[in-house]
């Protein structure tokens, strides 16, 4: 076999005259008459590799062969490129290969698409994945991966945490998201459950004295799958003894402030900012709200309660929300097609409509700025600061249907009118979430994040008086409206825990046979102790400029959680079925 020297990323005009072997797919040809040229690309670059007259009328004839995505060996000599032939934009740019012997290890039928042309169908590219990989700029976002993984590990490290596998197969614990079971073979009837997070085995290892633990762990979840969410993913999971709030923040800044500096070149500022979470929803609609615009959301309910328009009426009597913003730009770039498109889109979140206003340089203008006149429109300009091209909305509702519509407007809008560069970053916490929310289809609360969070403690007794008030210790991190991390300061005291297990409608004989185990290790000594955990996926996502995790996941699933390569989830034998004690129904 023709064993490469270097890879097809490596030479330059410093190896002129050296015997070379390369080894790496054909990335394209192009015959010349009497000159034949290939490309060779392998993970490090492209070579181009010439076969001329003076190599043998049998060489140029095998060259004459190649087609894309052959694998070959290629033996030559290092060589200038002729005169005006240089091409900057390659590493080897400078230099070709003039070829003396080539071995073909594997031929190749034409791909389904071009390994460096525009991105093909993404379904094309799931089926066919190993040839997806195989694209440069597919295998530029598994560098930063690794280099993201890498560095997460040497840090953490550096920092005297310990890395500890915990299992697989683990028992189904509520932590928010529906569990992916496994049967038992030898326990008929019984089911292991996929982590969701290695949450409780990291507080536990807490309890052991382990002091600082990490770990890259996978995480599966069976949840609506988004642009942002994979139901199997990989978090940078971080557990901490002896801490509060504060601490674990500024710890993981630490690890932040290197994350910033390695893959956007930024110089962090340290303490990051932090958005209490009732401010974010207040401002922003949301609790992960993307910092690089303003646009915030004002309350017009004062404003709007003095006009004579029906719609703000009803929203008054109902008790409802009338709420805005205010986008730089908007009144003179959208048109009323435009509008009628946003009003839908809105709609698309349970908004029964949208009142839009133009503001222009002296009016107002749009069907409902006829009912804000005088002194009226002067306070509503005010209110949003608007100035002359902008562009007003405004949606009266309940409180999530006025978040929704508007965050989602807001994050529409600020791309649309290019109202932030994306190639920037922002960082913030958001803290001081709710411990709890109502379930109103369980009827019960359910936990924000999980139910092992620590209250605020000031919000404590709050716990017997007014559950849905209290605030838990809480903190996400947030970059460019993604949440990149999220975690809490835990409960290490058996009777809080046992307290909050109760709120969340669990009898203590349930609570007992769910998490016996934690109560108990509670009782053995459990030191104060807090953590969080970072999205790998999301933070390469972020880094590599892209926008679907899908690409930097190596084999994800589509929406559907199916695997359109090797068809996951597939069908298994009625005996596999027999073994596990497992009947399907229709
Ligand atoms: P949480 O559920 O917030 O916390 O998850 C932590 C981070 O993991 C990422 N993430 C996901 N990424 C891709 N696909 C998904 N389906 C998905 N779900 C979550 C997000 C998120 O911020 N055990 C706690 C952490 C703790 O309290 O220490 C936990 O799992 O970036
Ligand atoms: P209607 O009275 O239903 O014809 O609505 C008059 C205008 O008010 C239209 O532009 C609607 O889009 C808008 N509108 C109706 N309901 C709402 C609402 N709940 N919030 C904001 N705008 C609304």
């Amino acid at each position: 076999m023709l064993k490469r020297t270097h890879t097809c990323g490596d030479l330059t005009l410093g190896h002129v005259g050296e015997t070379v072997v390369l080894n790496g797919w054909v990335d394209a040809w192009r015959d010349f008459g009497g000159l034949a040229f290939i490309d060779v690309r392998d993970r490090f670059g492209l070579t181009q590799v010439v076969f001329e007259p003076e190599a043998g009328a049998e060489l140029q004839a095998a060259a004459r062969e190649l087609r894309s995505e052959y694998v070959i060996g290629i033996k030559g000599i290092v060589a200038p490129r002729l005169e005006g032939k240089a091409n900057p934009k390659l590493k080897t740019g400078a230099i070709e290969v003039r070829a003396v012997e080539l071995e073909v290890f594997n031929a190749s039928p034409t791909p389904p698409f071009e390994m460096q042309g525009a991105e093909p169908n993404e379904e094309v590219r799931l089926k066919h994945r190993y040839l997806d990989l195989r694209r440069p700029a597919m295998q530029q976002v598994f560098v930063v991966r690794h280099n993201m993984t890498k560095l997460m590990r040497n840090t953490m490290s550096d920092l005297g945490f310990l890395e500890v596998e915990t299992p697989m197969l683990g028992r189904s614990t509520p932590e928010g998201a529906r569990d992916f079971l496994v049967p038992s073979r030898v326990h008929s009837g019984h089911f292991y459950a996929l982590p969701q997070s290695p949450q409780l085995y990291k507080q536990l290892l807490m309890v052991s004295g382990f002091d600082r633990y990490f770990q890259i762990a996978r995480c599966f979840r069976d949840e609506d799958l988004r642009s942002n969410r994979q139901p199997e993913f990989t978090q940078l999971d971080i557990e901490m003894s002896f801490v509060e709030f504060e601490d674990v923040l500024n710890t993981m800044e630490g690890l932040v402030v290197k994350i910033a500096k390695e893959f956007s070149g930024d110089d962090l500022t340290l303490p990051l900012p932090r958005i209490e979470y009732h401010d974010a929803m207040e401002r922003f609609g949301n609790d992960r709200p993307d910092l690089r615009y303003g646009v915030e959301l004002k309350d017009v309910a004062d404003l709007a309660a003095e006009t004579d328009f029906k719609v703000f009426q009803i929203a008054k009597d109902n008790g409802h929300r009338i709420r805005g913003l205010c986008a730089t730009g908007g009144g003179t770039k959208y048109s009323r097609k435009d509008l009628d498109g946003l009003t839908e889109y809105a709609a698309g979140f349970g908004s029964k409509g949208l009142v839009w206003i133009k503001v222009e340089a002296d009016t107002l203008t749009g069907p409902t700025a006829k009912f804000f006149t005088g002194d009226l429109a002067t306070r509503l300009r005010e209110r949003f600061d608007a100035k002359a091209g902008d562009l007003i909305l405004i949606v009266a509702d309940t409180e999530a249907v006025t978040s929704q519509a508007l965050t989602n407007l807001r994050t529409r809008l600020a791309s649309e009118l290019k109202l932030y560069n994306p190639k920037t970053f922002h960082y913030s916490w958001v803290v001081k979430f709710p411990l709890l929310h109502w379930d109103a289809e369980e009827n019960r609360y359910a936990a924000e994040h999980h139910p092992f969070t620590m209250p605020l403690p000031e919000d404590l007794h709050l716990l017997d008086t007014d559950p849905a008030k209290v605030r838990a210790q809480a903190y996400d991190l947030v970059i460019n409206g993604e949440e990149a991390g999220g975690g809490t300061i835990r409960i290490h005291d058996s009777a809080i825990q046992s307290k909050v297990f109760a709120l969340l409608g669990l009898t203590p004989e349930q609570a007992e046979e769910k998490f016996g185990f934690l109560l108990s290790a509670l009782k053995n000594g459990a030191p104060p102790h807090g953590g969080l955990a970072f999205g790998v996926d999301r933070l390469v996502m972020l880094y590599s400029g892209l926008t679907n995790i899908r690409d930097c996941i190596a084999f994800p699933k589509t929406a559907k959680g199916t695997d359109l390569m090797t068809g996951a989830p597939g069908t298994v034998d009625a005996r596999q079925l027999r073994d596990l004690h497992v009947r399907t129904v229709e």
